[in-house]
């Protein structure tokens, strides 16, 4: 996903951007930044709901919103198979009447008829059920992805991404593969059926004799199919692990680099390479010796057909013609023999990754919006954690226990804890990115599971230590929140994030372009972006969890004064190690295993909370530079090496 296509859409625009204040009845999609009619054109069809249906039954409303195209295609490819059915026929016929002397004039004209409309109608087929196939690609893909974007957290959080690359995928691939191929195969077997029926009526034996090489060659069809699948699929997974190594490497190499390992990476990647080219040879090498003998197989039906054959003519028991128009339909008919083995193979593996796909269709999203959920319209900004228990999937751990907090509208309370004490998953339980087990999480007085999430992200942003950036321009990646955003409200908030000075040393400034996941960027350069980003939307709640841990104190502390000029009703909850920000705070609260042990001013915390001169002891928080504060960090530090001491002595 990058940031232009999702600005493709601007121009199409017609509900603009929210202001701070909003109408009670506004509709919830004016908080997304971009309305349905910039959407892309939406998959036609749907997945079956029911679960207990076949995989095809299941898939078949997708096929059905192609009907128009696939049923055209069926007719094209009904009038091939007729076509190629007759053209023998009518050689044959021809030949017959050139050796009684007839006219044959007939036949010529029927044979140029029917050449042409079988030209016509296999490009007309082919193509329609090329089309046919990619819609349903189209469609697949579409619904996955409209599917895996209602997911919430706690299902990426759990998912491999590989795995949901491969799925989207060779899974859909296999399955619109077998869809296309499935009237291919049945117009071929058809084409067996009109063909030895016409046979049948010529001569009963001959007809079988013409025909007895065909078992031979599924025979054949099914060992090639039984060497080369498993084969292929060492060949695919091979693929898979060089793809893989080539990928880390490439977006790993700053680590090879810093560890000098590019030599042993290079012998991975051979060693890998050669395991592909051994199970790549082999699958030609079986090719190769199956392939000729499957193709010559019809050549001895056909010799045995003309020797046969010559006998009946001798006794003027068949005709010339139908010699010649039975030699021709061996070939004709042995294609369906040949395909018939990985025809099945194909369904099989088509089953099993529709199977996978269902799998994750079926996955309901944990986190959704009530049917009657309502915005959250102009905030005050009270944010209320009202007894939250929360735990992150069933079988772990409590990560909240009765946690119990509440924001003040317009204040900044600062969260210290130790590391794991639950403090990002505070401020991912405000944005709801999960739901709470007990109790609730309120902003202004409203339960957020009776909100609509566009509008609490809306007016609640979040800050994280290792923001994502997109590889766009800077000013798409500001502007995210907000795609129409001028070009003055991102600089207003670059100025606000302390971003300003240094996008103006960039040779593009905003529009230069950042590389991937930002790495053309510093960690600090990049934190103040993600800052801006957020600011753009100026939400009436700020969470910032680690947001300035790569800026340094001088640095920090103009960002946190541009903030409160910002804003200074804004509510926000700072998520910090250093004291410079925490003495910033109005308050603090201090967490341990998920509880909240105290809540007070920074001073009143030092003086009568040991744990917390503790939690900024051991984690080595005090900062040298910092001028802000410097009275309670020196006691911090003297606390801090008290408890190191004790440590030594109880170590
Ligand atoms: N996505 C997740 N799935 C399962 N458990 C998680 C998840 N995220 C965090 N946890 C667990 O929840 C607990 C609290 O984690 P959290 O990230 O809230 O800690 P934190 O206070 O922010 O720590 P730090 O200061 O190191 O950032 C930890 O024990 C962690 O292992
Ligand atoms: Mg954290």
């Amino acid at each position: 996903m990058s940031l232009t296509e999702d600005r493709t859409g601007q121009d199409e625009r017609t509900v603009p951007a929210p202001p701070p204040g909003l109408d009670v009845d506004a509709p919830a999609t004016r908080y997304e930044p971009l309305p349905p009619a910039a959407e892309y054109h939406p998959p036609r069809g749907h997945i079956h709901p029911d679960t207990e249906l076949g995989w095809i039954r299941r898939m078949w409303p997708v096929v059905w919103a192609e009907k128009k195209r696939f049923g055209i295609a069926l007719g094209m490819a009904f009038i091939a198979l007729l076509a190629n059915v007759a053209i023998p026929a009518v050689v044959g016929e021809g030949i017959d009447a050139i050796r009684a002397q007839t006219d044959v004039r007939t036949w010529v004209i029927l044979l140029l008829v029917l050449s042409v409309a079988r030209a016509f109608s296999t490009y007309g087929y082919r193509s329609r059920l090329y089309k046919f196939a990619y819609s349903i690609e189209y469609d697949l893909r579409s619904l996955m992805f409209r599917h895996l974007a209602t997911m919430s957290h706690g299902f990426y959080d759990k998912v491999q991404t590989g795995q949901l690359v491969s799925r989207a995928n060779s899974d859909i691939r296999a399955v619109q593969m077998l869809l296309a191929f499935a009237p291919f195969m049945a117009m071929m077997s058809m084409t067996f059926v009109l063909a030895f029926a016409y046979m049948l009526t010529k001569h009963v034996l001959l007809t079988l004799v013409a025909i007895s090489t065909l078992p031979l060659v599924y025979v054949f069809g099914v060992k090639l199919r039984d060497i080369m699948f498993p084969l292929s699929w060492v060949v695919q997974g091979r693929l898979a692990e060089v793809a893989t190594t080539v990928e880390e490497n490439v977006t790993g190499v700053r680590v090879v680099k810093a560890f000098a390992g590019e030599q042993r990476q290079i012998q991975q990647l051979a060693r890998q390479a050669r395991r592909l080219r051994w199970a790549a040879v082999k699958v030609t090498d079986s090719r190769a010796r199956y392939a000729p003998l499957m193709e010559n197989l019809p050549r001895l039906g056909m010799a045995l057909t003309l020797l046969y054959g010559g006998y009946l003519a001798i006794d003027g028991k068949v005709t010339v013609g139908t010699i010649i128009t039975f030699s021709s339909y061996v070939l004709l008919l042995q294609a369906p023999f040949r395909m018939l083995g990985f025809f099945m193979i194909m369904s099989q593996r088509a089953a099993a990754s529709a199977g996978r796909i269902f799998e994750i269709l079926d996955t309901p999203a944990e986190i959704i919006d009530r049917p009657d959920a309502d915005d959250l319209v102009d905030p005050e900004g009270a944010v209320r954690f009202d007894h939250v228990t929360f735990r992150y999937g069933e079988d772990d751990q409590l990560v909240l226990e009765d946690f119990d907090l509440e924001v003040r509208p317009g204040e900044t309370m600062a969260l210290v804890g130790g590391t794991g004490s639950g403090k990002s998953t505070v401020a991912r339980l405000l944005l709801r990115f999960y739901d709470v087990d007990e109790g609730a999480v309120r902003i202004d007085g409203h339960d957020v599971r009776d909100l609509t999430m566009a509008s609490i992200r809306h007016h609640v942003g979040m800050v994280t230590d290792e923001p994502f950036l997109f590889s766009s321009s800077i000013h798409d990646n500001i502007a995210y929140a907000r795609p129409d955003a001028t070009r003055d409200e991102v600089v207003a908030a670059a100025k606000a994030a302390n971003a300003h000075g240094f996008i103006g040393e960039l040779a593009d400034g905003y529009d230069t372009v950042i590389g991937e996941r930002g790495y053309t960027l510093s960690g600090g350069q990049r934190q103040r972006i993600a800052i801006a980003r957020t600011l753009v939307a100026n939400p009436a709640v700020l969470v910032l969890d680690d947001a300035t841990s790569a800026v340094d104190v001088r640095v920090e502390a103009e960002i946190h004064e541009a903030l409160e000029h910002l804003s200074a009703d804004r509510t926000t909850i700072v998520i910090a190690h250093r004291l410079s920000t925490i003495a910033l705070a109005d308050r603090v609260a201090l967490l341990r295993h998920g509880k909240v042990l105290a809540v007070g001013t920074h001073q009143e915390l030092l003086v009568h909370e040991p744990h917390y001169r503790e939690v900024l002891a051991t984690a080595d928080l005090v900062d040298e530079e910092a001028d802000v504060g410097s009275v309670s960090e020196q006691s911090a530090r003297g606390a801090a090496e008290q408890t190191a001491q004790q440590h030594e002595v109880e170590g």
